[in-house]
């Protein structure tokens, strides 16, 4: 197996136990044997790469996420994708809200004033902005959506969903959720808005001038999707200009931003590195998945979660 994503130290002795592990730097050597590719969600699995192993049957993708594989040059060449959905829903929810309290509540700037050598004094005018009894505006309302909305519940929240479809009666119910057809309209009702829709060509900057300009200027923007969802320059030129309050990011693009990127000079920003699924329980699992995936696919069976060309909601 070629392992283009490094994997914390007890996950890679589960990996080598069930793989013989092929590091890219020894590729050449072993180009011809490659029978499966483990990633992570990133570096991308093109086409070259595919068309580069004769042996090569799937790609064990460790992510919900699939917009790094290129789908098109793999289905040429019969190459099966395996991922990673569901296991992870509670881990990324739970970094969508981490970001909304610390974002909304200004938790990195308050760290800062409390260890600045000149602090002597706290500054009672000094003010985050209310998260409890406010409205939660998800814009993608699948696995990790309702996880979101599920969690909003304890803070007393209204919660609004924009989707490509509404969701049954019943799933509204038990999340407390209510359908808004628009988008604009969402953003326009919405004191913190988070954005979990898939990557995909119809998502591309679909957060633009115009969405960021249809938000509250006291609104929080949080994404935990993927960053080709957001224009960033529209972004970056909200949270200048004031057009909106801030920003929570686990995800931008490219990943990391370049060292001189303006985001990384704001304040009102606070910035994670893509770490959604980041705890050592999920990454086990979605491990142990991404294992039994590629066994099957090796194996020629069913595998446990296979990317199909009839899959509609990749990212959720
Ligand atoms: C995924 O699985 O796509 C997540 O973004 C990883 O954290």
């Amino acid at each position: 197996m070629l392992q283009l994503s490094p994997l914390h130290p007890t996950l890679q002795k589960e990996l080598e136990e069930h793989f013989a592990v092929v590091a890219p730097q020894d590729l050449a050597a072993h180009k011809d044997k490659i029978a499966a590719i483990f990633v992570f969600v990133s570096p991308g699995v093109d086409e070259a790469l595919i068309s580069s192993l004769p042996s090569l049957k799937v790609v064990g993708n460790c992510a919900v996420g699939y917009n790094h594989v290129d789908l098109g040059a793999c289905r040429q060449a019969g190459i099966r994708v395996g991922y990673t959905p569901n296991i992870l829903n509670d881990a990324t929810a739970d970094i969508g809200w981490t970001l909304l309290l610390a974002t909304a509540r200004r938790v990195p700037e308050g760290d800062a004033i409390c260890r600045h050598p000149n602090t002597t004094t706290f500054d009672s005018t000094w003010f985050g902005a209310q998260v409890s009894r406010t409205t939660l505006g998800i814009i993608g309302m699948g696995r990790i959506g309702l996880e979101v909305a599920a969690r909003a519940r304890g803070f007393k929240m209204e919660v609004l969903y924009h989707n490509r479809h509404r969701c049954s009666p019943e799933v509204e119910e038990s999340v407390g959720g209510t359908y808004v057809a628009s988008l604009e309209e969402l953003l326009g009702r919405s004191n913190h808005v988070i954005l979990v829709a898939p990557a995909n060509p119809s998502t591309y900057h679909m957060m633009g001038r115009r969405q960021f300009a249809a938000m509250k200027p006291t609104a929080t923007f949080i994404n935990i999707s993927r960053g080709s969802l957001v224009d960033q320059d529209a972004l970056t030129e909200a949270l200048q200009a004031g057009t909106i309050a801030a920003a929570g990011l686990d995800v931008t693009d490219p990943e990391p931003l370049p060292r001189d990127h303006p985001l990384l000079r704001l304040s009102n920003v606070v910035l994670m590195p893509h770490v959604g699924s980041a705890t050592l329980l999920t990454r086990q699992e979605m491990l142990r998945l991404t294992i039994r995936n590629i066994t099957a696919a090796l194996q020629g069976g069913d595998m446990p979660c296979e990317v199909t060309p009839n899959i509609t909601t990749p990212k959720q």
